[in-house]
């Protein structure tokens, strides 16, 4: 069970530009990428690493607009505990100067929701670099998962990308 899912959504844009860099950091046996309406929850049990990937597209449209959001979907149908002994990495993308309050909020959001099923996270990633107010997708100088601009920082995302999986395969154990 050494395979990584490797889950995003949205697809067609940022969130899905950057899956394809991370996927291409990998083996092409070792990672299986899905965006959220092409995977079967059923298939969780048959990872035990996971790369997840979103946008933050507003602080109050996460709550509000459930039916669009497919990270809302996924965790409505993935129970308690059934994501314990796995492990988990994240990357998120956002707009630093347009949104400096709530930059990558969307990272802080998936990870309660992966700790509340007894998930491991993995692939924290220093602040440094970034310039911004607020964001629940850090603490003390950290992001919970790998923070991308594409909007103000594309040039810096092939080396964060590639800096940031090096680590996330030693956490893994790969
Ligand atoms: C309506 C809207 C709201 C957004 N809100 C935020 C936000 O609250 N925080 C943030 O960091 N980025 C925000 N962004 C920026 C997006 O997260 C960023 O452009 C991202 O790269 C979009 O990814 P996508 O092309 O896969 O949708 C917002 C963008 C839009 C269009």
């Amino acid at each position: 069970m050494n395979k990584i899912a490797l889950l995003y959504w949205a697809p067609g844009g940022n969130v899905e530009k950057a899956a394809n860099e991370i996927y291409d950091q990998f083996e092409s046996d070792q990672v299986f990428m899905a965006h959220l309406a092409g995977f079967d929850m059923q298939m969780i049990d048959e990872f035990d690493k996971f790369i997840f990937g979103c946008a933050t597209i507003g602080a109050e449209v996460w709550q509000d607009a459930r039916a669009n959001n497919m990270w809302n979907e996924f965790f409505l149908h993935a129970e308690n505990d059934s994501f314990a002994g796995k492990q988990f990495a994240m990357f998120g993308l956002g707009d630093q100067v347009l949104y400096p309050d709530n930059f990558v909020d969307s990272l802080g959001l998936l990870k309660n929701e992966i700790e509340k099923r007894g998930g491991k996270l993995v692939g924290q990633w220093p602040a440094e670099g970034y310039t911004f107010i607020g964001s629940e997708g850090s603490a003390q100088g950290k992001f919970f998962g790998l923070a991308l601009d594409e909007d103000q920082q594309a040039d810096m995302t092939p080396k964060r990308i590639a800096k940031w999986v090096a680590q996330v395969k030693k956490e893994f154990g790969l």
